[in-house]
């Protein structure tokens, strides 16, 4: 059984050892794993969420476990995390997510798009641009390298006739 307090050890001694990115692959394979407990996902959404509530927050390393529960339908620009990497958790709902690439400065063109569905996790790692969709409810679990609250992200723009 997955606790917030197990997922942060765990999450820990990973990033502990290097802070990587192989390393946040391994991060997201835990993450993954505790999706898949419905007693753990009912504990973190047990009481008000809200867009974002800050599950954990490591001391030393800094890393956090943060919750989100979105309300309807919402479509994000593309933009990364600043100096931080973050790993997605869906929970439940689905998110269409965008994958960019550099054209020029602050100009993106999309390389990708897929679903995310219950259970599935993305890893982003610095610099990394991307961009969610939805078009119902929907409830995240994400990792951040470092407390977002306030850390200014890239806003891009679509590149025209790219
Ligand atoms: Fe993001």
């Amino acid at each position: 059984m997955m606790t917030l307090e197990l997922l942060a050890t765990q999450i820990r001694e990973i990033l502990a050892r290097e802070n990587a990115p192989a390393s946040r692959e391994q991060v997201a394979g835990l993450l993954k794993s505790a999706l898949g407990d419905q007693a753990f996902i009912a504990a973190q959404f047990a009481t008000e969420v809200g867009a974002r509530k800050v599950l954990y927050e490591d001391p030393t390393l800094g890393f956090c476990i943060v919750a989100h529960e979105y309300a309807g339908a919402k479509d994000s620009g593309p933009h990364d995390h600043g100096p931080s990497w973050a790993i997605y958790g869906q929970a439940a709902g689905e998110t269409l997510m965008r994958d960019y690439a550099f054209v020029a400065p602050g100009q993106v063109r999309e390389t990708r798009s897929y679903l995310m569905r219950p259970g599935d996790v993305h890893v982003y790692n610095e610099g990394v641009v991307h961009s969610p969709s939805r078009v119902m409810s929907t409830r995240l679990i994400r990792i951040e390298g470092m407390n977002l609250a306030g850390v200014v992200r890239a806003e891009c723009k679509v590149a025209e006739g790219v």
